[in-house]
């Protein structure tokens, strides 16, 4: 049996193998700096690139990795004579070399001599893409696509990272595990608190006590039609629906990505579960036709014609639901895609653009109703996608569609929906052989376990 460290340099190896197989050229991938806060000696915490961590296994601060017929050269410099005072003892270079397998080390400075016709992909933060365009002597930006040998690398790690190995999806697993208890808490955390905050506090407070991180900055509001509210200021009362969209992020970088939406109260109001129950049926009925060969585009699709079924059966929408999604009417009320690829970023891979969720060839539609969609693949085994349809009622969409969508929306019916402002239903789904399996099962979406959740105390 091996150990941990054994199977982590093992999957390292097979992946820069992988990668090896896919490009005759030296790829080096910078792992990037930590950003000061308000002074020097007081950092955010720190996040490696995705892309370093996939190939490094670790989130070493200012390391890079140069790649190269499946070799490894790490060039990293010991830690600095004072720095075990504030820090600790940490490893030396020798030691982080034998933890990710690295066949020979170097000290950064010796980085530039080791650069000729060398690939790299632009790390996010400006201190380490300027370090990117100064050794590499040139322009190296993530708001540029890449070109040339660059680009060429971009693919050849999408094509790896697109799918997951066995390594990853033991991280990928951890992460939804403790979402969904993290999700739980802030169920059973719901009634007794008078703040978002609370409950938001309840979440990650189960993420934080497994020694991990959030994925990206946690939803919990009462004001889910804000796409990505990240204020937690607001008081909860009873009517309100919270929806909290919180996800993991495991030590390596693994993330996972779920959102319910729950009733303050405990017990969602007639119109609340009517809408809801609409989301669900979207939700279930795309989790359904997962599959490898699918197309990513026809789940999206197939989500939008349930929800304008369950909306034309509540009168919100009339017509014909096809007829309805292909004028876009639905979008009124869904204005998102059905979700995004999963991985080492919440939404994987989004740093190269559609260069990883769009299929060679194929461009963002200028509908309103599919321009949103972040992943137009075939799916294919080992893909991790989140499933993630919602109802929203966006005052400037709504504004907006009063006109142009007169006749198509009963904006009557609508006013009875009132208490219902956002819902959205995300999980975590891994396209597997022969279907799927829902990573994140273990949370129930039906809206009476869901209340049940709600109405359970925090054990004290
Ligand atoms: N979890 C946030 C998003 O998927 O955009
Ligand atoms: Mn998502």
């Amino acid at each position: 049996m091996k150990n941990n460290s054994t199977c982590l340099i093992d999957t390292l190896r097979q992946r820069r193998q992988k990668l090896a197989e896919l490009i005759d050229f030296p790829a080096v991938f910078w792992s990037g700096n930590s950003s000061p806060r308000n002074f020097p000696a007081n950092i955010f915490p720190f996040r490696a690139s995705s892309h370093f961590l996939y190939f490094a296994g670790i989130p070493l601060p200012n390391a890079v990795i140069r790649l190269e017929a499946g070799k490894l050269e790490l060039f990293t410099d010991d830690p600095a004579p004072g720095s075990a005072l504030w820090h600790g003892e940490m490893p030396n270079r020798e030691e982080i070399a034998q933890i990710i397998g690295a066949d020979l080390t170097y000290p950064i400075a010796e980085l530039e001599s080791k650069l000729e016709g060398a690939a790299t992909i632009a790390v996010q933060d400006a201190a380490t893409w300027t370090q990117q365009t100064q050794t590499l002597g040139r322009m190296v930006l993530p708001q540029l696509p890449p070109e040339g040998l660059d680009l060429e690398l971009a693919k050849a790690i999408v094509a790896l990272r697109l799918t997951h190995d066995a390594g990853a999806l033991t991280e990928l697993r951890k992460a939804a595990a403790v979402s969904v208890e993290a999700h739980k808490a802030g169920m059973a955390a719901t009634k007794s608190a008078k703040l978002e905050a609370e409950v938001r506090a309840a979440m990650e407070g189960v993420i934080i006590a497994h020694n991990m991180t959030t994925a990206y900055s946690s939803i919990v509001t009462v004001h889910g039609e804000v796409l990505h509210n990240n204020q937690y200021h607001h008081p909860l009362q009873p009517g309100d629906l919270i929806l909290a969209d919180v996800g993991a992020e495991t030590k390596t970088g693994w993330a996972a990505d779920i959102t319910r939406t729950f009733p303050v109260s405990g017990k969602f109001s007639s119109t609340q579960r009517d809408i809801y129950d609409v989301v669900l049926a979207a939700h279930d009925a795309c989790i359904a036709k997962i599959s490898p060969g699918v197309e990513y585009q026809d789940i999206h699709l197939l989500g939008c014609i349930t929800l304008a079924e369950g909306l034309v059966d509540l009168g919100i929408l009339k017509g014909d639901p096809e007829d309805l999604v292909a004028r876009d009417v639905h979008s009124v009320f869904f204005p998102h895609g059905i979700g995004h690829l999963l991985g080492l970023d919440v939404h994987d891979m989004e740093d190269l653009g559609d260069l990883s969720g769009y299929e060679p060839g194929r461009k963002r539609s200028d509908r309103f109703g599919l321009g949103y969609l972040r992943l137009n693949r075939p799916l294919r085994a080992g893909m991790l996608v989140t499933i993630e349809p919602g109802f929203y009622q966006v005052p400037a969409i709504i504004n907006y569609a009063r006109s142009q969508y007169k006749y198509l929306i009963d904006w009557e019916r609508v006013e009875q929906f009132a208490d219902v402002r956002g819902i959205r239903i995300e999980d975590d789904v891994l396209v597997t052989d022969d279907g799927s399996e829902v990573l994140t099962v273990a949370l129930p979406t039906d809206a009476s376990s869901v209340e049940d959740l709600v109405n359970t105390p925090v054990p004290l």
